[in-house]
């Protein structure tokens, strides 16, 4: 990691709490795991959009991907909004039930964010190494995560 775990937490709580707009603050928070932490090459939100069994792409940072919506079950991040846990992938290349972002990835996150117990959205993060997600990478992911849900709710499209 290019800064520790507890450097990467602070600053993303302090970006958290920040008095800005819901989407800057989660595009600085993309932003800010993309260049502090290794292995993250693509970090970004979906976000459920209400009403139907589906998400969109919410703000990221990386490289641009084709996957704009998403329904639930499918790929990885489908699969984890359907089933409201984290998935872990060491190796991209083994799963069949996975939506390429681009060939370079090897291993990928996703964590449901929740908000008044249910699911608003998820962070994805995609690597170009593989099994990139440790227990201590995911821990600190997971935490991270547990902190947006009133957030994410905010960007869900009305
Ligand atoms: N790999 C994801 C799709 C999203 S891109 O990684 C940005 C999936 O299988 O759901």
């Amino acid at each position: 990691m290019r800064q520790d775990t507890d450097a990467v937490l602070a600053r993303s709580l302090s970006i958290l709490g920040s008095d800005e707009s819901e989407g800057t603050i989660l595009q600085r928070l993309c932003n800010h795991i993309h260049s502090s932490v290794d292995g993250c090459d693509w970090v970004g939100f979906y976000i459920v959009i209400p009403g139907t069994r589906e998400l969109a792409l919410g703000p990221y940072a990386g490289e641009p991907t084709d996957h704009l919506r998403i329904p639930f079950g499918r790929g990885i991040c489908g699969q984890a909004a359907e089933a409201e846990r984290t998935f872990v992938v060491d190796d991209v290349t083994l799963e069949s039930n996975y939506l390429s972002c681009s060939p370079r990835v090897q291993s990928e996150v996703v964590i449901p964010v929740f908000d008044e117990g249910r699911v608003v959205g998820e962070l994805d993060i995609d690597s170009h190494t593989p099994a990139a997600f440790g227990p201590p990478l995911r821990g600190l992911l997971e935490r991270i995560a547990s902190e947006c849900g009133r957030l994410v709710a905010a960007l869900m499209p009305t």
